[in-house]
């Protein structure tokens, strides 16, 4: 049995071997869609471990949604809350949305500065948030873990306002690694992944690869076509 990258104390959260059966270039974007989600010490450990080191996407991030102030955001995946509190800082109106309960605790640990933030349980499968209400939505290291990607992409569509911006970044990956090599996409995932941003709707998806401060990041930028 594998323990899961991202539970560093390797406890509570296990997840399957990846995908080894399947060629690089059939691998989904959501290769780990089967995980059971954060929880527990596991949850608690993981979510901790993401504190620290992930700056460098939500900077990323920023700057492929081209964040203005007074922008409305929605953080799809937003685990401890990185990016929710970089774009609070740029004069955004933020909602980090996160499954797990854990996560959003460590985020309401960790964030001093509550301005413009909201913290909201619930999945991409389901965002919890009204029609044509973003600006943006951005989804970091987390569109690996969503069970259904047709209907997540769907409910970006949805609350999305015409002429919004959706982000979605991993970093690159390689699925059949062990640990936390696994854990972001090949050039061919994320293209699926641009593709999928089309037949929901989204316009003009493209991927961009990008050398971070942490690690190399692939991209996925697609807008709600203006009305
Ligand atoms: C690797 S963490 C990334 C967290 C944060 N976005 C970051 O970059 O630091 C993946 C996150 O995706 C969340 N997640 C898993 N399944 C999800 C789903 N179906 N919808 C939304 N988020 C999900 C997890 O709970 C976790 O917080």
């Amino acid at each position: 049995m594998s323990h899961h990258p991202e539970d560093p104390a390797g406890a509570a959260v296990e997840t399957d071997p990846p995908p080894d059966h399947l060629p690089p270039d059939h691998v989904p974007p959501n290769h780990h869609g089967h995980h059971p989600g954060f929880a527990g010490l596991g949850g608690l450990v993981a979510a901790l471990s993401m504190t620290v080191g992930r700056g460098g996407d939500a900077e990323l991030a920023v700057d492929l949604a081209a964040l203005r102030p007074g922008d409305h955001v929605v953080d799809v995946g937003c685990g401890p809350g990185a990016a929710v509190r970089l774009a609070a800082s740029r004069g955004a109106t933020v909602v980090g949305v996160d499954p797990a309960s854990v996560m959003l605790d460590v985020a309401r640990w960790t964030t001093w500065r509550r301005a413009g933030i909201t913290w909201q349980v619930g999945a991409a499968e389901a965002l919890p948030l009204p029609d044509a209400s973003a600006d943006v939505v951005w989804a970091l290291s987390t569109v690996h873990h969503w069970p259904d990607v047709p209907a997540a992409v769907a409910e970006v569509a949805r609350v999305l306002r015409p002429g919004g911006r959706f982000v979605a970044i991993e970093h690159q990956a390689d699925p059949h690694a062990g640990r936390h090599g696994s854990h972001g996409w090949t050039k061919a995932q994320a293209d699926t992944f641009a593709a999928m941003c089309g037949d929901a709707g989204l316009v003009d998806a493209e991927v961009s690869a990008h050398t971070g401060p942490e690690r190399p990041a692939l991209a996925v930028v697609a807008h709600l076509p203006a009305r």
